[in-house]
């Protein structure tokens, strides 16, 4: 080590505290962080101490702190003597692209503050730089990332790709008719990159193992990469229905009639004219364990079944 990066003993677990504990992507890297005592300890940041997932963390070792991102009290004092902070901040809840740029530099001002010396984003390009249109959901994390640079700590930006999660929720398969369901994805005969939200958890904890090698380092994560046609095929491979893809434009998409939309297809244009760079041979140095699609609809099959069985003629609604 002899770094000025490490400070006390370094063989003292660190503390990473990490936002978003009681979501699916906190939660992910909460628990990675979980499995590896040794190195470090987890403290849960969440709003929600009493809910399932926080008492599952805290059966697993993590210790559960509440923080409103509003007060500045609360997230110094969360995040007081912590080595390390894992950073996510949330735009769907209130849709709110201005209060959600204003927690993330809360957060990030009390880490400053609490002298943190190393903070992971979850962060994103901006689309409105890139094409020229608004979307509010990832502006808003481009924002929080420029902050983050310049504000004088060692820092890693993550970008995400789309989700395989994502098609439990508001990009599900939609029927069509009788064992016919459609990809809804506005990409044309485009490949996006894809990954498990799972997988990006030890991600984070190779980034928090090598500081020296992925600091002040912006990285695009994806585990594969597929056109609507692949996904298609994929999901025919594994449930026994007819998948198509029906070629969605983002131009059609936006005009949906659904308050996400336009953000939504401003995403996918982005992501159809391969502005957003996310890098498959890094993200499996990081975690050489990540699934590709094929892999993860392959365990997957009974939940997805049941959320096909569910479906409620094409009726969108948001992934909590
Ligand atoms: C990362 O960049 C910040 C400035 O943005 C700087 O203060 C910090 O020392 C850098 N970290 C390392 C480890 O080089
Ligand atoms: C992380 O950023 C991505 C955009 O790259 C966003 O879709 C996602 O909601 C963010 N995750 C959380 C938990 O905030």
């Amino acid at each position: 080590m002899g770094s000025g990066a490490s400070h006390g003993s370094s063989d003292e677990p660190k503390t990473i505290a990490v936002f978003g504990a009681t979501g699916l992507l906190g939660g992910a890297v909460a628990r990675a962080l979980l499995k590896d005592p040794t190195n470090y300890r987890v403290r849960a940041i969440t709003r929600k101490p009493n809910n399932d997932k926080a008492r599952k963390l805290a059966e697993k070792g993590a210790v559960i702190v509440t923080a409103n991102m509003n007060d500045m009290e609360s997230l110094e004092k969360a995040l007081d003597g912590a080595y390390a902070v894992f950073l996510t901040t949330h735009y769907w809840e209130e849709r709110n692209k201005e209060k959600e740029i204003v927690r993330g530099l809360n957060a990030i001002d009390a880490a400053v503050k609490q002298n943190v010396k190393h903070i992971v984003l979850n962060g994103s390009e901006s689309v409105r730089k890139l094409i020229g249109k608004e979307c509010n959901n990832l502006d808003s994390k481009a924002a929080i990332e420029e902050y983050l640079k310049e504000v004088g700590v060692t820092y890693t930006i993550i970008r995400l790709p789309f989700w395989y999660e994502n098609f439990y929720g508001i990009f599900r398969p939609h029927k069509i008719k009788h064992g016919v369901y459609a990809i809804p994805l506005p990409i044309e005969d485009a490949a996006i990159d894809m990954i498990c939200v799972k997988d990006i958890g030890p991600c984070v904890v190779s980034i928090l193992d090598s500081p020296k090698q992925y600091k002040n380092k912006t990285i695009g994560l994806s585990a594969d990469r597929m056109t609507t046609v692949d996904m298609a095929h994929v999901f025919s491979k594994h449930i026994d229905k007819q998948f198509i893809s029906p070629k969605i434009r983002t131009k059609d998409y936006e005009k949906f009639n659904f308050p996400e939309a336009r953000d939504l297809a401003a995403m996918f244009e982005l992501y159809q004219k391969n502005l957003a760079h996310r890098d498959i041979r890094l993200t499996k140095k990081l975690n050489p364990h990540v699934r590709t699609f094929d892999k993860w609809l392959e365990r997957k099959l009974y939940k997805l079944e049941e959320v096909l069985a569910g479906d409620k003629d094409n009726e969108f609604e948001h992934q909590k």
